[in-house]
């Protein structure tokens, strides 16, 4: 691929999906890592940058789009004249996804007939949006979803997903530097997404792109800007901190992992982050979970803040700190809040 090539691709416009309610903290680390045209949309947010940068170096989204046309299309005669004019045969073979709202042409399935017989079939996922009578095209640049760092090969119950975790880190306000606590930390997912950061290391690295197929990768030697920082992983069960420990070892980072309850927990210095996703639902193991966070939050961590996925409104009370943030999310189907709290008295 030629130079001029690669510089188009610099400039792409991209979008990168993320769950519902939280793109404003997709939006800082998108802005953070100098990405330019940074947008905030529903679902996701929109920028501008190359490909497979956006993929190497991205914590939070769940995959990245690349929009490659926006057209008309009231009729099915507007629809076939935008899309014969994109220039599809660079991103080889698709499997198109149709999805229609608010507009005349409202049959998806009508839709994606008509869009099987323009694009040549293969495996690269290709989006085609139809809203107030315009239609947006992109096509996926990431392949298998972004959560998939390739180092969580094993994991404990109720699993964070790694992209999830790299936001709520986010949302909690944490940076490299700031102490870190998961009290409940199953198989080490926060942990090791703060010690992914701390280190500087992209959480794309050594995984392939989608992308790859029509944009190759730039030969950008980064010098990485590591900032020492204390993070701690605790889970009382033995088999569940032996999986957390071969995550970190795949990962290549090594935050410190313990076997231990958390009624025997100290907290280590004066001031941190204590995170935590702890046991709830029909199958948690630990209906107390709740009221010990509770009392570690009232006494040892007193002084420091904390960022708790809460299930119910009686997990909320039993924290017994008030919430400055409440903000809703979702694991594995279930509807729940992260909450944030700060330090007591503050
Ligand atoms: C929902 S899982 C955490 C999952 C984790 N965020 C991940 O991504 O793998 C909750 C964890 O809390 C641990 N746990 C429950 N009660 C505990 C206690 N009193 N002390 C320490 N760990 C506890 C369980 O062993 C379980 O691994």
């Amino acid at each position: 691929m030629n130079g001029g090539l690669q510089l188009t691709y610099q400039r792409t416009e991209l979008f990168a999906v993320c769950p519902p309610g939280l793109e404003t903290w997709t939006a800082d680390e998108i802005k953070g890592n100098g990405f330019k045209r940074v947008q905030i949309e529903v679902g996701g947010v929109s920028f501008v940058g190359h490909p497979i940068s956006a993929n190497l170096t991205l914590r939070c989204p769940t995959r990245i789009l690349q929009r490659v046309g926006r057209f008309p299309a009231p009729t099915f005669q507007a629809l076939e004249r935008g899309f014969k004019k994109l220039e599809l045969d660079d991103f080889g073979g698709l499997t198109a996804h149709v999805s229609c709202s608010k507009s005349r042409l409202y049959h998806s399935d009508a839709v994606k007939d008509r869009v099987n017989r323009w694009v040549n079939q293969g495996s690269t996922e290709l989006y085609v949006r139809i809203h107030r009578d315009r239609c947006t095209v992109s096509i996926d640049t990431s392949g298998e979803r972004l959560h998939r760092r390739g180092w969580r090969l094993e994991t404990g119950p109720a699993p964070l997903r790694e992209t999830l975790a790299s936001l709520l880190l986010r949302v909690a306000g944490w940076t490299p530097g700031i102490a870190l606590v998961d009290p409940m930390c199953g198989s080490g997912t926060f942990p090791i997404e703060a010690a992914l950061r701390a280190a500087d290391i992209p959480p794309g690295m050594g995984r392939q792109f989608e992308c790859e197929k029509w944009c190759k990768k730039q030969d950008q030697p980064r010098v990485l800007k590591a900032v020492p920082t204390l993070i701690l992983g605790r889970d009382r069960n033995q088999d569940t901190i032996d999986i957390a420990q071969r995550n970190t070892e795949r990962a290549g980072v090594n935050p410190s992992l313990e076997t231990l309850d958390t009624s025997r927990l100290k907290a280590p210095v004066d001031a941190g982050l204590l995170i935590c996703n702890p046991p709830y639902g029909r199958r948690a193991k630990n209906p107390r979970a709740y009221d010990q966070l509770g009392l570690l939050l009232s006494t040892e961590f007193k002084t420091w803040s904390a960022g708790i996925i809460v299930s119910s409104p009686r997990a909320l009370s039993a924290l017994k700190r008030p919430p400055s943030r409440v903000v809703p999310i979702s694991n594995g189907g279930l509807k729940l809040n992260f909450v944030v709290m700060e330090p007591e008295g503050q």
